[in-house]
């Protein structure tokens, strides 16, 4: 338990996590510590996610994920690289735009439901705000609806399921009990949804549009029959499932760790506000510059220099300081050598594990030049290929066309309420249940005249 309580207490903790692994990357940027590599500087930490072949995924993620198995527990480069093509199929052009529409629909309403006209009010942005929104898209752009027909059993199931991902407790522990229960019941609902979703599908009830959630593509496509043998309703559930488990409890963690940090940095704050309020400007002119989804998606961030390219990379910028995920697991299948020709150069044993440190590598100087400040101006816009906070490489996070839009808006529209606070006392601070977040209260001032 103890082990568990760590490896928690250091995903959620931002000094823990800066300070333990960019002390290693200073020191040995290859190094070993009870029995596992940590590799902290940025060229290693994009050597190591490059090299799909030498650091694989299935041995070190597969336990977090046991609805089976799923892009990110795959390895063979091959049916990766299938499934990831025919994954990107689901998706559409104008699907940035209606996923938009869904959170800012759920913002607005969230915020209309607590704001007190004109006078400051108190909103749980975690639970009340930002988890709405993602069950919002869950159900209207996935098309999976709430477990029970009930949005508070969904959002627990969803944060335990989140939290497993990340961390998994002791087989003989509370929470553990209640996320094996909670996985269970998840796979059998999203099991019958598919099942519901094919059977419209074959009646002739379901019409192709642009319309479509992502579930009904996959239905339709099954349903016309002509696809591979591995095209099952299945594959549907586990795809589904997995997208599920890393959209919604990263997307709330990583909206709630940007405003937890531009709570305490104002200059950060005011910088980003006025990055906002350029961006919300363009939207009501109608401009919302949406990212083109880049074929295979998530392809690598490229920041475009319009209102929503800045203010984006103001979200990154904070995330840097707050990571959603300060690091990523590999296995090292048979003895390898990283670093090579490098004063570093160092062979990993086969059979090990390696931890691959994201926030150490986004704060290496070789990369980031000033690498304390909130943008270093003089930079201008770092390129976004530097992040590393959707991974890189072949395993570049899939959901960037859907996490990118998402948290913009929900973080757009929070700073354009008015000025933000803490709540007092513990509330004014994330509160997690295990690596998942449940709540962050705040005090939303609105701006004389806005
Ligand atoms: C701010 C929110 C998000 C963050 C910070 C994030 C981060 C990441 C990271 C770091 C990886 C690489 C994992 C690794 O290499 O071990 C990844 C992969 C992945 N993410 Fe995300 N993610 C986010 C949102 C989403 C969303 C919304 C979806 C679904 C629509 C999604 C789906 C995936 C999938 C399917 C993979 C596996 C890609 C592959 O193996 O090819 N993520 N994500």
């Amino acid at each position: 338990m103890f082990a568990y309580r760590f490896t928690v207490a250091f995903l959620n903790s931002p000094i823990l996590s800066r300070l333990i692994l960019g002390t290693l990357r200073r020191v040995r940027p290859i190094a070993i510590l009870l029995g596992d590599y940590y590799v902290t500087s940025h060229a290693h930490v994009t050597e190591v996610l490059s090299r799909t072949a030498d650091f694989t995924v299935h041995d070190a993620l597969q336990p977090g994920m046991p609805w089976g198995p799923f892009l990110l527990t795959t390895d063979w480069s091959e049916v990766h690289q299938r499934d990831r093509n025919i994954l990107r199929s689901f998706a559409c052009n104008t699907d940035p735009g209606r996923i938009d529409a869904i959170v800012h629909e759920s913002c607005v309403k969230s915020l209309q439901s607590e704001s007190l006209g004109g006078e400051a009010f108190r909103l749980d942005f975690a639970a009340e705000y930002a988890e709405p929104a993602v069950l919002a898209v869950i159900e209207r752009y996935f098309g999976v609806r709430p477990l029970n027909g009930r949005a508070e059993d969904m959002k627990q199931a969803l944060r335990l399921l989140s939290s497993h991902i990340m961390a998994q407790a002791p087989p003989d522990s509370d929470i553990r009990t209640r996320t094996d229960e909670a996985i269970a019941v998840l796979t059998l609902h999203i099991g019958s949804e598919v099942t519901q979703a094919i059977e419209r599908a074959r009646r002739g009830d379901l019409k192709p549009g642009p319309e479509n959630t992502v579930l009904e593509r996959m239905a339709l496509r099954f349903a016309a029959g002509g696809e591979p043998p591995w095209f099952t309703p299945d594959w549907i559930r586990r795809f589904l499932t997995g997208l599920l488990a890393t959209a919604a409890g990263t997307m709330v963690r990583a909206s709630v760790h940007i405003v937890d940090r531009l709570l305490a940095d104002g200059e950060a704050m005011t910088k980003t506000r006025r990055a906002a309020t350029a961006l919300s400007a363009d939207v009501d002119l109608g401009n919302r510059n949406f990212p083109s989804l880049a074929p295979g998606t998530g392809a690598q961030h490229a920041f475009e220099t319009n209102s929503r390219g800045i203010f984006e990379q103001h979200l990154l910028e904070a995330l840097r300081f707050r990571p959603m995920l300060p690091l990523l697991v590999r296995h090292c299948p048979r003895d390898v050598v990283l670093g090579e020709g490098s004063a570093f150069e160092r062979t990993i044993k086969g059979g090990s594990a390696v931890k691959v440190g994201l926030v150490s590598g986004m704060f290496d100087p070789a990369v980031f030049r000033v690498p304390g400040s909130f943008l270093d101006n003089s930079e201008g816009l770092r390129p976004g290929a530097s992040y590393l906070h959707f991974g890189f490489g072949p395993r570049y996070c899939f959901g960037t066309y859907v996490a990118r839009i998402v948290t913009c808006e929900i973080v757009r529209l929070v700073l354009q309420a008015g000025t933000l606070d803490r709540s007092v006392g513990r509330a004014g601070r994330p509160i997690y249940e295990a690596a998942a977040v449940r709540h962050l209260v705040l005090t939303v001032t609105p701006d004389a005249g806005g």
